[in-house]
């Protein structure tokens, strides 16, 4: 028998790449721009599998055109770029990443609430280009003042493996610690020493509000300009999960009016980001071009973990990380 043909949308790890050869015949788009959908409809058609990446759009159309596709194995743990719903009618299975890269998104998730807290971009701007130079100021009590962390609240929306770790964080940094998520968890409360609150609570009481909710239909724009005008004028909102889960006009319209003290992002409705876009004309805005997982380690562990899916349809055996566990109804896993 021939090797099913493996598609992989962008250049992963070698030594990776090596391990899925002896099961898959693989092919990798080795530029780095996302492949435009002309060409994934072109490749989809001939391909038995598909690693993609969250800039990839595999919509239903693409899928149907798909015949011979058995498996797509999302290289994030985000995937709310593939149409799961259609990819399991048509017996498709679905896998992501998740867990690997809950550390490296919680560790960029503080990293931004403390670069928008104490202005570290600010700060490094007013070094690197002489102003420092040029004031002759030294050292000033007034200078590059920011807010301390220990006794505010942080406000945690989605408690899933990624909002726990930063909940943890927070409770090192000596906050008390607020969460509204779909389902509440009383164990963790306790453990954790976090109390639920309802999302409109929580926005009224939170001095730091960070997202951690996948985008879904009803996470899409959850914080809109009714929501935002529920925050405290002095606190700062985190988004490390997806762009569309706020209104991103009605958050520019929230800084250009001070209803908020400042934002830290590392996602965005349009990805990339406009040098010309109004976030980018904010001081008291950190933005990053979504490296949430983006550190050796996740990124490594990542690839690894799309190849032990794929490894194990191919033997037959259900992916360890499946996300639409519906289709083992519809077809085994497998190629025969
Ligand atoms: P997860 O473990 O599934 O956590 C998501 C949490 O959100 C769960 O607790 C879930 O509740 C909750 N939730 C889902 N829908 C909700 C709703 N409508 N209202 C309230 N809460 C809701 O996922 P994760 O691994 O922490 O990842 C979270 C998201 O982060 C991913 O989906 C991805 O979009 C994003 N992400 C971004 C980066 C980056 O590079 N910036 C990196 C990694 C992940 P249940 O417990 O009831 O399911
Ligand atoms: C990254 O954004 C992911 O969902 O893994
Ligand atoms: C600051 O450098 C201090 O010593 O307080």
């Amino acid at each position: 028998m021939s090797k099913p043909r493996l598609f992989i949308t962008r250049e992963l790890f070698p030594d990776v790449i090596e391990k899925l050869k002896k099961c898959y015949d693989v092919e990798v788009w080795d530029r780095y721009q996302t492949p435009p959908y002309e060409v994934l409809l072109d490749k989809v058609r001939s391909a038995d599998a598909l690693v993609t990446l969250l800039s990839d759009r595999i919509d239903c159309n693409l899928l149907q055109q798909a015949k011979r596709l058995r498996i797509i194995a999302q290289y994030a743990v985000g995937y709310d770029n593939v149409d799961v719903e259609c990819a399991t009618r048509l017996g498709i299975y679905v896998t992501n990443t998740p867990g690997v890269l809950t550390e490296a998104t919680a560790e960029l998730t503080w990293a931004l609430i403390l670069a928008v807290a104490r202005r570290i971009v600010e700060a490094d701007t007013f070094v690197r280009w002489g102003e420092w130079w040029r004031t002759k100021t030294s050292w000033h009590p007034h200078m590059v003042l920011g807010v301390e962390l220990r006794g505010k609240t942080l406000g945690v929306i989605g408690l899933g493996r990624i909002g726990l770790r930063v909940a943890e964080m927070g409770k090192a940094f000596g906050m008390k610690v607020v969460y509204y998520s779909r389902s509440r968890n009383e164990a963790l409360e306790k453990e954790l020493g976090a109390e639920y609150r309802d999302l409109d609570t929580l926005l009224q009481e939170a001095d730091v509000v960070t997202i951690h909710v996948p985008l879904t239909k009803e996470t899409y724009h959850m914080i809109n300009e009714e929501r935002l005008r529920k925050m405290k004028r002095t606190a700062i909102l985190i988004n490390t999960a997806r762009g569309a889960v706020v209104d991103t006009n009605a958050l520019v319209k929230a800084l250009s009016e001070g209803w908020i003290a400042g934002a830290g992002l590392d996602v965005f409705e349009e990805e990339p980001l406009s040098p010309n876009h109004p976030l980018t004309a904010f001081k008291n805005v950190v933005l990053t071009p979504h490296i949430g997982s983006a550190t050796y380690e996740a990124r490594h562990a990542m690839a690894e973990l799309v190849a032990e899916n794929l490894i194990a349809f191919y033997e037959g055996r259900e992916p360890p990380t499946l996300v639409n566990k519906e289709v083992l109804k519809i077809r085994p896993p497998g190629f025969r």
